[in-house]
């Protein structure tokens, strides 16, 4: 059975302490749900994986390196494994320290910082070369949905950045789904588009891959997800968790939103 899995990506946000305050607040929170075998609504407990910034990568470790059902990842790896390339982080390194994680391709990196699928595909291979699995993003921009082109738009992000993997390779990879119009914005998408859409995501696997790497990739969906509406996209067959920004920075409400199956 596919995992379902809540995601925290704190992105350039807080300060050492904040964030290490952010981590321990959590992990008693955690501790106490496993002790009291208290699980969420639906008395599944997700895996739970955190992206800080890299600077704090090593400290979160110390945090929860080998806590079993929680997973510390990167926000982005380079696409070589070493090398002359000033300010870079690779995926050996990650694994060095003990990463488990890395997101591929969010859409801050498409647009900031001009990475197209190809690199992200090359991004993919060298995490998972060196045992880090890739959390690919994938999502359209407000007019691609406008013109009714979504569907295109994320088929073909898919198939340039991640269908040229074999089976087995795919089954290390979870995808976001993370419409760029919903990221920040408070414009969360509806249970209904977020769940189409996830239902044509494991169709593309299913048509490309087969029915059993279809049902058991787990697909995240990300963008203005929060503790009020987390239950209600979670409940949707095709919804496998989130991956959340802004909300995964209060402890109470990301804890909320592992809470929500
Ligand atoms: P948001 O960000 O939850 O703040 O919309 C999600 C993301 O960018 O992963």
């Amino acid at each position: 059975m596919r995992k379902k899995i809540v995601a925290g990506n704190w992105k350039m946000n807080l300060g050492l302490d904040e964030a290490m305050n952010l981590a321990s607040e959590l992990k008693v929170k955690i501790d106490n749900q496993l002790d009291t075998g208290e699980a969420g609504v639906g008395g599944e407990l997700p895996e739970v994986i955190f992206f800080p910034p890299y600077v704090y990568l090593s400290r979160m470790l110390d945090i929860f390196h080998n806590y079993e059902g929680v997973g510390v990842g990167a926000q982005n790896v380079h696409h070589n494994e070493h090398g002359a390339h000033t300010g870079e982080v690779s995926a050996l390194m990650l694994r060095s320290l003990g990463a488990n994680y890395s997101l591929v391709g969010h859409s801050e990196r498409r647009q900031q910082f001009g990475e197209d699928d190809e690199l992200l595909a090359a991004k993919i291979a060298t995490a998972l070369k060196n045992g880090i699995k890739p959390v690919y993003c994938c999502g359209e921009q407000l007019p691609e949905r406008e013109s009714d082109k979504h569907f295109q738009v994320v088929e073909d992000q898919l198939k340039r950045g991640l269908f040229w993997l074999d089976e087995t390779q795919l089954k290390n990879v979870i995808i976001a789904y993370e419409p760029v119009w919903a990221i920040g914005t408070g414009r969360t998408a509806t249970p209904d588009q977020a769940q189409e859409m996830h239902a044509h995501i494991r169709k593309l696997i299913m048509e490309k891959y087969s029915a059993e790497a279809a049902e058991n990739m787990s697909i995240l969906y990300g963008g203005s997800c929060n503790a009020k509406n987390a239950a209600e996209l979670f409940a949707q067959p095709d919804v496998d968790g989130g991956l959340i920004g802004g909300a995964s920075l209060k402890s109470d409400d990301f804890f909320r939103i592992i809470q929500s199956f």
